[in-house]
């Protein structure tokens, strides 16, 4: 025990996030040039599916190797951030790897912090099962929007798990006002424990996100079905097609849904036309060097404390120190 008397169980908090307004953002962003959609939008039900089911592919090695990483590291990182904290994660994704944390931290307070209250309180009350004595605060807020977290106990030590390099996708100028976002949850001398994508050879990275089932695809066109159905436009299905590449100068994967022909596309009252070959730009997935990655969470405040990676030089998982006296050194890629 931690000389908490806490039984265990779960408070919920809900802060209300804004539900994104999609027909606006879908309208401005295929307004611009070059055409895009937000990624959040990825997520409806099935393609919260597409993406668990992406994240099984052989091809995808990011999963299975930060998991590896836990496993097999999860003490050592427990030395580093303490037992008995409170750990807060955000975006409670994915189950596996934050049962390996909670088994290795054993932490006082568990706060997941998700925008989708389904998804949170089914993960908070599958954990609460398997974890009968952690206390859990469960946070329906967005975690992209500054929030403040209700916690009761001031004395306890913070840390936050961000996984699955979901910071790469953020530009890096917005992963480090995100990161400094962080830092005023877990104040000074608070850890972050964050998952990142590392650089390397453009095979390995283009087939994560190009796979022979056609998964990653079918998650990529499935925003277009999203669209169909809730916001009454008629995309062709058949007419886009994935395409998923590195650009090496930029650091990062992009994702497109590429035009088969010239077409028109109505959502609601708007018309937009696609010359053939346009594309629309639907997410940039940015890898990073371990040094490069540890200079912008500088940049954010951060002392790099430790970095643990796989065999195979793959995938990098950093725990940071949040210093009170952020650098303000500007990233630059
Ligand atoms: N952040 C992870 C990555 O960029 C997971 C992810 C987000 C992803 N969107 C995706 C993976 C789209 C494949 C396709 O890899």
């Amino acid at each position: 025990m931690h000389g908490k008397d806490h039984s265990g169980g779960i408070r919920f908090h809900d802060y209300h996030p804004e539900p994104a307004d999609m027909r606006a953002e879908v309208v401005r962003g295929l307004s611009e040039m070059p055409k895009r959609i937000p990624p959040k939008f990825f997520y409806d039900q099935h393609g919260s599916r597409l993406f668990d089911a992406i994240t099984q592919l052989p091809e995808y090695y990011p999963t299975r190797t930060e998991i590896g990483i836990l496993k097999d590291h999860g003490e050592e990182m427990a030395e580093r951030v303490g037992r008995g904290a409170l750990l807060v994660e955000l975006g409670s994704g994915s189950s596996l790897k934050i049962r390996l944390l909670l088994e290795a931290l054993s932490p006082s307070v568990y706060m997941p912090v998700d925008i989708s209250k389904a998804h949170l309180l089914e993960s908070a009350e599958r954990l609460a099962r398997v974890f009968p004595d952690l206390e859990i605060q469960a946070v329906c807020a967005d975690y992209t929007s500054p929030f403040e977290l209700p916690i009761d106990d001031e004395s306890l030590d913070r840390t936050a798990f961000f996984p699955g390099s979901s910071v790469g996708n953020f530009q890096p100028s917005e992963a480090q006002e995100f990161l400094r976002r962080i830092g005023l949850v877990i104040g000074p001398g608070g850890r972050l424990l964050i998952g990142v994508d590392l650089l390397k050879d453009t095979g390995t990275l283009e087939a994560a996100y190009n796979d022979a089932q056609g998964v990653t695809a079918e998650f990529n066109l499935n925003l277009l079905r999203r669209l169909n159905r809730e916001l009454d436009a008629d995309f062709d299905l058949d007419a886009f097609r994935h395409h998923a590449f590195f650009d090496r100068e930029r650091g990062r994967i992009e994702m497109h849904l590429i035009s088969v022909r010239d077409q028109q596309v109505r959502i609601a009252d708007r018309v937009f036309g696609f010359d053939l070959g346009e594309s629309i730009h639907t997410e940039c997935s940015y890898k990073y060097g371990i040094d490069e990655f540890q200079s912008l969470a500088a940049g954010a405040g951060y002392l790099a404390e430790h970095v643990w990676t796989d065999d195979d030089g793959l995938f990098s998982v950093h725990c940071l120190r949040n210093s009170a006296r952020p650098t303000m050194t500007l990233f630059q890629r």
